[in-house]
């Protein structure tokens, strides 16, 4: 019999395990809480919201396929340059492009253990090698990652804080890892959760593109800005690459009311205040309360954490999860993510934060 003949993607795209989004559904639950998706609870700025309303009125119109007037805003909070500046829809596109436009065959692109799953996703799909350099303590450890350098290596990915186990690199870890590369290896600083960050000792990484030759910086609207839905990141890089990335995007990569709803969402300072503040006192919280329990929680700078369970039956992270999952607490499982053993939460509101301590306490078997 003959073997019919049928269009093939390149073989890197079947090589991909498909991302797979936290939980949004508990069956059965009266109330449901989603910590899975590391989304604010506190919603985005009520100007973000009247100013995505207000593009509803003009829904034939395409957008400014430049996003000028977001690049602009982004320029004004940040003393940047607009033209160095490049919006995607989500920071995901965006790691995408990178991709695209740096990678394929025989190219070698390295991340951490446990970083985030759109790099050797984005890797793959370009049919280059997704490399793994081994972390210390969950957190990035600049010598493996330099260590898996080779001549074919053409991108570094480092989320920091990472996700899912929001540790961080300090910043005079991420200049030896960029004196440690050769020039011409894209080092690309996915600073996600960034504005969460509440150490001396962290930077997101704005200095190190600014005066060098082959590091972006990649951000996005969908946590701190409470824009998730709308699909909203944005990088700063060098001339060259932002040339490289606008060449490859789509025309009209960001949509209308993403623009409007992103630039009036990162001028209200107060809103992205209040959000912080809200996230500093309860992940101070939730890690001590769960550690009181007995369980093991990574120490996180970001909005969410990461707590390991025991192998014990009766007491593991994928029981765990389905006992939250009864009473509407959704976290999300990391088995994904090499972490079979742990659960991740994002920092929801106060009932929802006294909820899964309170029900962590129950699962466990004593009191709270
Ligand atoms: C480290 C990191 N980078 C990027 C993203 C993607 O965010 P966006 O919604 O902007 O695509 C996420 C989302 O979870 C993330 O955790």
């Amino acid at each position: 019999m003959s073997v019919r003949k049928r269009p093939q993607p390149r073989p890197g795209v079947l090589a991909i395990d498909p991302y797979v989004p936290g939980k949004s559904a508990a069956p059965g639950a009266e109330k449901i809480f989603k910590l899975s998706s590391n989304e604010t609870p506190l919603g985005p700025s009520p100007k973000a919201i009247e100013a995505f309303q207000a593009t509803g009125a003009h829904l034939e119109d395409y957008p400014d396929g430049s996003a000028a007037v977001l690049r602009a805003a982004i320029g004004r909070v940040y003393g940047l340059d607009p033209a160095r500046i490049v919006c995607g829809s989500g920071s995901d596109e965006l790691l995408n492009l990178i991709a695209d436009a740096y990678l394929g065959p025989g190219d070698e692109a390295i991340h951490t253990t446990h970083g985030f799953l759109v790099y050797p996703i984005a890797t793959l799909g370009s049919d280059a090698k997704p490399v793994v350099a081994a972390e210390k303590d969950f957190t990035a450890d600049v010598d493996a990652i330099l260590a898996a350098v080779t001549p074919r290596t053409k991108v570094v990915f480092l989320a920091n804080p990472n996700n899912p186990t929001g540790t961080y690199a300090p910043f005079d870890e991420v200049r030896r890892l960029h004196a440690g590369l050769p020039e011409d290896v894209l080092l690309v600083l996915d600073a996600a959760y960034a504005e969460y960050v509440r150490r001396n000792d962290y930077e997101s990484g704005i200095e190190l593109v600014a005066t060098t030759d082959n590091v972006v910086m990649c951000r996005t609207f969908s946590k701190i800005h409470g824009l998730a839905a709308l699909r909203l990141g944005w990088l700063y890089g060098p001339a060259h690459v932002v040339d490289a990335l606008n060449r490859i995007r789509g025309p009209f990569n960001v949509n209308a009311a993403a623009i409007a709803a992103g630039a009036a969402a990162i001028e209200d300072a107060e809103h992205v205040e209040r959000a912080r503040q809200h996230n500093e006192r309860w992940l101070a919280w939730l890690t001590e309360e769960i550690g009181k329990l007995g369980l093991r929680v990574t120490p996180s700078v970001a909005n969410f954490l990461l707590i390991h369970f025991p192998a014990t039956a009766g007491r593991t992270a994928r029981e765990a999860d389905e006992f939250l999952s009864r009473r509407g607490l959704i976290l999300r499982a990391v088995n994904a993510y090499k972490l079979p053993n742990a659960l991740r939460m994002s920092v929801g509101t106060e009932e929802a934060n006294r909820l899964v301590v309170a029900a962590l306490a129950e699962f466990l078997g004593r009191a709270a």
